[in-house]
């Protein structure tokens, strides 16, 4: 089994803000600085997406990135690019907007979708400015 580690960037643009109600102003703008600006403000988000699998005989294809590319146009493109995502987001209601929440929520709007197309979801890269990322690769 040769497994071959293939990947898709995306890009979008979103708004959003850091706050937790349970802190006064002054904490909120300690913690989270510019995040906490109350009237919102936006990153140019990078999201790297890549899939596991054995290269199909048939085609020398992990996945079809033509596949790939349009699951990340509809499941992350589509609901998050020029949204607010403390509020215009449906998997993102309720939740904290922190570019580590953002990535465990993507990964979950994307693993079943690949999964059904054969290849495993490996690793998902999201950075939220050109110095700062996380990485996540499911589970605990
Ligand atoms: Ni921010």
């Amino acid at each position: 089994m040769k497994n071959v580690y293939v990947t898709r960037r995306a890009r979008f643009n979103a708004a959003h803000k850091l706050w937790n109600d349970d802190w006064d102003e002054a904490k909120n703008l300690e913690v989270f600085g510019k995040c906490a600006n109350p009237n919102w403000h936006g990153h140019n988000y990078e999201l790297h997406v890549t899939v596991k699998g054995v290269p199909s005989e048939d085609t020398g294809y992990c996945m079809n990135l033509k596949d790939l590319k349009d699951i990340i146009k509809d499941k992350v493109e589509e609901p998050l690019d020029h949204r607010n995502l403390n509020i215009d987001v449906p998997f993102m209601q309720g939740k904290r907007t922190s570019t580590e929440i953002l990535i465990i929520a993507i990964w979950e709007e994307l693993e079943d979708v690949i999964a059904e197309r054969g290849c495993q979801l490996h690793h998902i890269r999201l950075y939220e400015t050109e110095n700062n990322y996380a990485d996540y690769y499911g589970g605990e």
